[in-house]
């Protein structure tokens, strides 16, 4: 069948209409989609039917799923995440649940599972339940790391070249105090990682990216505290520049899936207490570390 695409923005994203996502997919339906996926980082499909279930099947086109660390978060099954302010059984939950709290922290620039080693490939979203039209925020905004990196002016990126920057999972804590402490185990399962900040891309011929989140931690590595928080604010700043990015606004039964390697996202702040917004996730598993421009399998090829 013939995947008909509508470009959203000039460089993230386009819409597909007319395409079942719970169906089983064929080789050739997959490639195309992964050929589009690696071409504008973001794919809305409108309209879609799916349920958990669907939507692990349909993630696993693409790759191994990834299980979510915290096993109390999860509706179903593990491999697939509750985005959401509503609790499992359909309760609108209060904004100081921490459920609700560990959603807030979405609203911080991030790309997802970055306080892992390998980080995840793409995400997939669904849209179960969505802000009215004329609602304030909700959106889910997306910036570009390699048009961001481009146009980044010279002496920026000869700084940054050699920077890194802590990713922990614990560490949403020490910006969300509100959530309760990990269990040991799952503190031992995700200890802190580093990834570069200048981030190449060998599947794009070793072109380079940025690559930083501000979901866990409020500085850059390498230098002084002070100093690394201002550069991140600066980094914060630089890439939310519109120009940079693409605001996606949900209507209900929207797919979304994008490619984390690439763009950056946050969910733009809602009234918690007074709209519903309840979305299942799925997340197709890293395989290979970050690299940056001092990886050696970077310098082996340049
Ligand atoms: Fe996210």
């Amino acid at each position: 069948m013939k995947i008909k695409i509508e470009k959203l923005s000039d460089h993230i994203g386009v819409q597909i209409n007319n395409f079942d996502c719970g169906q089983k997919l064929n080789v050739v339906e997959i490639n195309k989609l992964k050929e589009i996926i690696q071409k504008y980082h973001f794919i809305c499909f409108k309209s879609q039917k799916i349920n958990g279930e669907l939507l692990a099947q349909f993630t696993k086109n693409f790759g191994d799923l990834e299980a979510y660390p915290e096993k109390d978060k999860t509706k179903g099954k593990i491999e697939i995440f509750n985005v959401s302010n509503v609790s499992e059984d359909g309760e609108h939950l209060s904004p100081d649940d921490q459920r609700v709290i560990l959603q807030k922290n979405n609203s911080r620039w991030h790309t997802d599972s970055s306080y892992r080693y390998f980080p995840s490939i793409f995400s997939v979203l669904y849209g179960q339940e969505t802000l009215p039209p004329d609602a304030k925020g909700g959106q889910t905004q997306f910036s570009n790391m390699l048009l961001a990196y481009k146009s980044l002016p010279e002496d920026k990126k000869i700084i940054l070249e050699p920077l890194h920057q802590v990713h922990s999972y614990n560490d949403i804590r020490r910006l969300e105090p509100g959530l309760p402490e990990l269990t040991q185990s799952e503190k031992s399962n995700f200890p802190p990682v580093t990834h570069p900040v200048i981030r190449v891309h060998p599947d794009r011929d070793h072109q380079k990216s940025l690559y930083f989140t501000s979901n866990t931690s409020l500085e850059i590595g390498g230098m002084g505290l002070e100093e690394g928080r201002d550069l991140h604010k600066w980094l914060v700043d630089y890439i939310s520049k519109e120009k940079f990015c693409y605001k996606h606004f949900w209507e209900i039964n929207d797919l979304i899936m994008w490619d984390n390697r690439v763009l950056l996202h946050r969910v733009i702040p809602y009234d918690y207490s007074q709209h519903r917004r309840a979305m299942i996730r799925g997340t197709v598993a890293g395989k290979t570390a970050v690299l940056g421009p001092f990886s050696n399998e970077v310098r082996n090829k340049l």
